[in-house]
């Protein structure tokens, strides 16, 4: 029996992935930019075993067992058996690629909340199965057929997903801009407004977007490319203001592109828009851009802030949003660095 456990972090996008090109591969219609999170607060874990014992492939996800025959699931460990193979060919490894594997993966915080758990969930798998199948070099690429925002999980500190231009997707990877150590001052904030399953799947919202609305063709043609620059840029020149503007607005648009699809859907609720009023009546009040917000496929809201500016803007929230008060919790917060963390045995 050989067994492989890794973690790998939660990513949250500034520049968001709305809209595939390609479904079945999972090319993404724009390039994406996300910083990972400290592993020591938001991740998932994740452990696979492979033995000649087991008779079928099996997976738990956070102690309940769940079906392996879903297709994403199957497109990954396919893609992993077959480069263990290729490899295999090459050189001299032994006959682990038949075994039968168990995975069993855990995440610490709300699956399916919009907290970009498959993300996590996806990308650790792929470490563990690269692990255990020996496999070097991208990893990025594997993750992507399970989910795409996975590609970005598989790395630390700030990612950039580059959407590619071959139809075959081979160059659709995540590459790091800048490693956790770049900008340690930065701050995350996970204010969990609703820890229930999302209602709509975001692979469901952006197939609608992607057939329907305009703004989308707008956005990808008009607004990411050049966004995407400024944004590596900021993040480069440690420029926190035009950091926090393009991530706000990049939400704001991402959401926006929901409403234009027909019909139209939503995924924030109305503590979201608070809290994004909250977030400029702030900046409005200190006269700069200290706080910034984004929002993925749910209400829950994110927010970027330098070291510096939290003790505030913590106060700020506990004023507005008592701590007793169950609608909104102060769930974790923490660096954006670290990758997926392999041990073996
Ligand atoms: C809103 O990666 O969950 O979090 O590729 O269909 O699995 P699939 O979608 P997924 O989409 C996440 C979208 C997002 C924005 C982002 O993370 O960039």
């Amino acid at each position: 029996m050989s067994t492989v456990t890794c973690i790998a972090p939660v990513n949250i996008a500034v520049i968001k992935y709305w809209g595939k090109r390609d479904e079945t591969l999972i090319l993404p219609a724009n390039d994406s930019i996300s910083a990972s999170l400290d592993t020591d607060q938001l991740c998932a874990k994740t452990t696979v075993m492979a033995s000649p014992n087991f008779k079928e492939d099996q997976i738990w996800l956070n102690g309940q067992k769940e079906d392996i025959r879903n297709p994403r699931l199957q497109n990954c460990l396919a893609e992993c058996i077959m480069l263990f193979l290729v490899r295999k060919r090459a050189g001299n490894v032994t006959q682990i690629g038949q075994w039968k594997v168990h995975i069993c993966s855990e995440n610490n915080f709300p699956t399916a909340a919009g907290l970009a758990s498959s993300a996590a969930g996806y990308a650790c798998l792929i470490a563990s199965l690269a692990n255990l199948y020996e496999i070097k070099g991208d990893i990025s690429s594997i993750a992507r057929v399970g989910s795409g925002s996975a590609c970005r999980s598989v790395l630390g500190g700030f990612v950039k997903w580059s959407m590619g231009s071959l139809s075959d997707g081979t160059d659709s990877i995540a590459k790091q801009i800048a490693p956790p150590t770049h900008w340690p001052e930065m701050r995350v904030l996970i204010l969990v407004v609703n820890d229930a399953k999302k209602k709509f799947p975001s692979s469901v919202g952006m197939k609608r977007t992607m057939e329907t609305s305009d703004l989308l063709k707008h956005r990808i043609k008009h607004v990411v490319p050049e966004r995407v620059n400024k944004m590596e840029r900021a993040i480069m020149e440690k420029d926190f203001k035009t950091f926090a503007e393009h991530t706000m607005k990049d939400s704001n648009q991402m959401h926006a592109v929901c409403l234009d699809s027909y019909p139209p859907f939503t995924y924030m609720n109305e503590i979201s828009h608070v809290l994004v009023d909250l977030v400029h009546l702030y900046n409005e009040a200190v006269n700069d851009t200290k706080v910034a917000y984004t929002f993925d496929a749910g209400p829950n809201a994110t927010l970027y802030l330098l070291e510096e500016n939290t003790p505030e803007f913590m106060g700020v929230l506990d004023y507005f949003f008592p701590p007793l008060e169950d609608t909104l919790v102060e769930y974790k917060k923490g660096l954006p660095i670290e990758a997926a963390k392999p041990s073996k045995s």
